[in-house]
């Protein structure tokens, strides 16, 4: 069977207003972006002749600019799940504009089987590579392409995007489990282990056409390292290696996942360059830079991930040097890399970055003073909550030293006290396993704060009611509402909220 070949308009003008759209990808890598870039031209076309036109939107993470961003300024999303990235999306979102549903991303392809979201009705998959017989070959990230294909009603539109190099057939193990109460063990046993196929098998005659494009992936360079991040790094690296001297960690060490962004890129690296640590294995969500320098300074041994996240000239390097990487590497859908069965068996040190955390060692990963979405909790969740060691990192301070991520309560809880082991900032680590909530914030304060916050978090203490976590409520989120009013949490006077 040959595909009938579309241009991006044409598909794009085969979405209705109302109508949800699936898309391959996990974060903009390997993201369908032709056909969405097109979508926004309608729906300003539309909005022009002043009629309506939205679209629910099913990803595996983040997209880019060609999605998110344009569909969010064209006022063109009415829902949207699971995370996101992108600043226009956020600015949209935070104007109250989006329904935006931060879920877990090991969930998000179940759930919508579940039915728990709705009808997906079309899927947009970017691939490198077709077959006659309905099998495709994903390009830059697994996603959660496989079920977004099977569930999709009204039909499948394939990007054959041919940026990426058919050179990387071979580096997906594609695997969708079945639901309950049928779901089989995930045989994951080792980070590189396969239990899929290379390809996507998808059912011909669902799909309704094929648009061929030749468009880079948009994912962006993190800022470089810091002074700040480096520390983090080290201070990270030298806890694991004093645990693996005190035998907590086996010698031939675990498994990491590291979080997105700046912070979580330089402690790979430190982590990766440190000479006294063994070579590293990853299993994660999102492969960044620093991995892949690793993976060639052959400091990485594998790794097992969702997407490749890395900047174009570090894919294109992956895609040249793909028998370096066949052994090594190995891309799966997001409810594999993020599956807590799996996470559990291999036994994590999973290392995310949080916004803020609260002397009780509650993390806040997503809203900024507990009202405007920064990004969203990502894969966090899945990890820090099944890993063997869960480990929250972030800078002391924010804003130039205006904010203190070390705050008596968090303005939002993504990851309660429960699910964190250790908190790490450029001022030392907080070991918070087997201590009761009094020793946590003792250890946290004296070892996380900055100096310059130090005594405002112990007068906090002070004025706090005692209990099991000692708190009085109405000073709990004085630090943010001060930095609200004043725009510096030196300011706070918890004087002024002792009633
Ligand atoms: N209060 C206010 N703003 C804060 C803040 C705080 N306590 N802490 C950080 N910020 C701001 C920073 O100032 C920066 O703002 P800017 O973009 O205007 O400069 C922004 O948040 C990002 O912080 P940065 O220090 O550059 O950190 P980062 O690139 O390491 O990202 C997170 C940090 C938390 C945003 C990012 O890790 C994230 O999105 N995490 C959630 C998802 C996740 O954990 N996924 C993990 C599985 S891969």
């Amino acid at each position: 069977m040959s595909f009938t070949r579309l241009t991006a308009a044409e598909a794009a003008a085969l979405i209705k207003n109302g109508d949800n759209i699936g898309l391959s990808g996990f974060t903009p890598a390997g993201t369908a972006k032709a056909v969405t870039a097109e979508l926004a031209k309608i729906a300003h076309a539309e909005h022009e002749a002043g009629r309506p036109f939205q679209v629910g939107i099913f990803t595996g993470a983040s997209t880019g600019q060609s999605t998110d961003g344009v569909l969010a300024n064209e006022h063109a999303i009415k829902y949207r799940a699971p995370y996101t990235t992108n600043p226009d999306f956020r600015k949209h979102v935070n104007a109250g504009e989006i329904a935006y549903n931060d879920m877990h991303l090991g969930m998000m392809a179940q759930d919508l089987r579940y039915g728990f979201l709705g009808d997906v009705d079309w899927a947009i998959i970017e691939v490198c590579a077709i077959e006659d017989d309905g099998k495709v070959y994903l390009t830059a990230a697994g996603g959660i392409s496989p079920s977004i294909a099977r569930l999709a009603k009204k039909g499948i539109i394939l990007e054959l995007n041919a940026f990426h190099s058919p050179n990387s057939k071979g580096i997906h193990d594609v695997y969708e489990p079945l639901d309950p109460p049928y779901r089989k063990p995930i045989m994951i046993e080792k980070v590189t282990d396969r239990i899929g196929t290379p390809y996507l098998q998808i059912d011909p005659k669902k799909v309704v056409g094929v648009v061929e494009c030749n468009i880079p992936d948009e994912a962006r360079a993190f800022k470089g390292a810091d002074p700040i991040t480096d520390k983090i790094g080290q201070n990270v690296a030298d806890f694991l290696l004093a645990e693996k001297k005190r035998g907590i960690i086996p010698p031939s060490f675990l498994p990491f996942q590291s979080g997105v962004g700046t912070t979580a890129n330089a402690i790979l690296y430190a982590l990766g360059s440190s000479p006294e640590m063994p070579q590293i294995e990853i299993f994660t969500e999102v492969l960044q830079n620093a991995v892949v320098d690793l993976m060639f300074e052959e400091k990485v041994k594998c790794a097992s991930t969702c997407s490749l996240t890395v900047t174009n000239d570090k894919l294109l390097s992956i895609y040249d040097n793909i028998d370096f990487f066949k052994d090594k590497l190995v891309l799966r859908q997001s409810e594999i890399s993020n599956n807590a069965e799996v996470i559990r068996r291999l036994g994590l040190i999973a290392i995310n970055t949080a916004i803020e955390v609260d002397i009780y060692g509650h993390a806040n990963s997503t809203q900024i003073c507990g009202t405007k979405m920064m990004n969203g909790i990502g894969g966090s969740g899945d990890f820090e909550r099944n890993a063997f060691l869960s480990i929250f990192t972030c800078p002391s301070v924010a804003k130039g030293g205006m904010i203190s991520s070390i705050v008596p309560f968090c303005s939002h809880v993504d990851h309660t006290e429960h699910d964190v082991n250790i908190i790490v900032t450029e001022q030392g680590v907080a070991d918070l396993r087997g201590k009761g909530t009094r020793e946590r914030a003792e250890a946290i304060i004296e070892n996380c704060a900055h100096p310059d916050y130090k005594q405002l978090l112990w007068d906090y203490l002070k004025i706090a009611d005692k209990g099991h976590s000692c708190h009085k409520l109405s000073a709990a989120l004085a630090m943010h509402d001060t930095f609200l009013r004043e725009g510096d949490m030196h300011k706070t006077n918890f004087a002024e909220y002792v009633k």
